[in-house]
């Protein structure tokens, strides 16, 4: 068992990683939560995986009820967040009481936005499932749903009372969906910790140690820069290219990320930011996980870049690593940028 603990001002919170954690769930919510009932919500395919299993190693302690929603992003809308809420209210939930989001990213960033804003804001604990949201989302408290065609766009932050994490529920996941998160992880490696990234090499077993490496660089991050003004943005290393690519050519968000790490690398290169020496290993290491590597042209991708969310105020705040394990945000106004192009 590893054990993090995210210290942040208000709420600082546990992290849990165990491999069949599942089988053991109320040992640790007793540490947050001790009253009567829980309510889980899920989507269709966790609940034929994990739902039962969870239920039983929470039901000697609690009254277990639960909300399903069918999987994929498509559930992440003002839709499906009334459903659960009222499912919610029809089962009778009260303030005190506690909601588990079960599942991966989806039903994180919709269950959260649903616990910091029913009754105003009631507890949550996250037992992330994919990979993906082992490493990214469940952890930081950003919660949300798409709306008016925009990701995330409505949202708050709400972190959860606890994050319980079950390394053998990578095992359940297709090659592309543990391809999704491995993508992620390698970023963590490749922004805060040079050691993770060179015991990636070996291709070790994805295990309980490997996601506490990876998390300790998400936790750094998010204790300094809660709210996303300054040093967190430093995770989205790969993701001011991955998203520009990641719709226009179907790639998953870790795979897109993966490239979208590459054009930065190649980037920081050519404005003397990035030490030349950092490609060929981050290069060889998305290979080896069978991450796509496809180049493409970081120059003719800048203009959707400045129509980017990271545009701020005309500023677009690039991070690139300096040399492996560290990087830098660097600042370029829309005309340093221009002239790029
Ligand atoms: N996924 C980036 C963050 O949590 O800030």
């Amino acid at each position: 068992m590893r054990e993090l603990k995210v210290n942040l001002k208000d709420h600082s919170y546990k992290i849990y990683i165990e491999n069949g954690i599942l089988n053991n769930l109320s040992k640790y919510i007793k540490e947050v939560y001790n009253n009567d009932k829980i309510f889980i919500i899920t989507d269709d395919i966790v609940e034929k995986l994990y739902l039962n299993k969870v239920i039983n190693s929470l039901k000697n302690d609690y009254v277990v009820d639960y909300v399903v929603i069918p999987h994929g992003e498509a559930s992440k809308t003002l839709e499906k967040y009334a459903y659960i809420c009222e499912e919610l209210l029809k089962k009778e939930i009260r303030r005190n009481n506690l909601i588990i989001a079960l599942g991966g990213g989806v039903i994180g960033d919709l269950s959260g936005f649903v616990a910091s804003s029913l009754f105003r804001g009631i507890p949550y604990v996250g037992i992330p499932t994919s990979l993906l949201a082992q490493m990214d989302s469940s952890i930081g408290g950003k919660t949300g749903i798409d709306f008016y065609g925009r990701k995330n766009i409505l949202g708050a932050f709400k972190q959860p009372s606890m994050v319980l994490i079950d390394p053998e529920t990578i095992k359940s996941l297709d090659n592309r969906e543990f391809n999704n998160g491995m993508g992620e992880l390698i970023k963590h490696g490749a922004i805060g910790n040079k050691e993770l990234l060179d015991s990636l090499y070996s291709k070790p077993e994805i295990d309980e140690n490997i996601i506490y490496e990876s998390l300790k660089v998400k936790r750094h991050v998010v204790e300094i820069d809660e709210f996303d003004l300054n040093e967190r943005m430093t995770l989205n290393f790969g993701h001011t290219f991955g998203h520009a690519i990641e719709l226009k050519y179907g790639y998953k968000h870790g795979e897109a990320v993966a490239i979208g790490m590459l054009m930065a690398i190649k980037m920081g290169i050519d404005l003397g930011v990035t030490d030349p020496s950092c490609y060929k290993p981050i290069l060889d290491i998305l290979k080896l996980y069978n991450l796509p590597t496809e180049e493409y042209n970081y120059k003719d991708y800048l203009k959707d870049v400045l129509y980017d969310k990271k545009n701020i105020a005309g500023t677009v705040r690039f991070i690139f690593l300096t040399k492996l394990g560290e990087c830098v945000i660097y600042k370029m106004t829309e005309k340093e940028i221009g002239k790029l192009i």
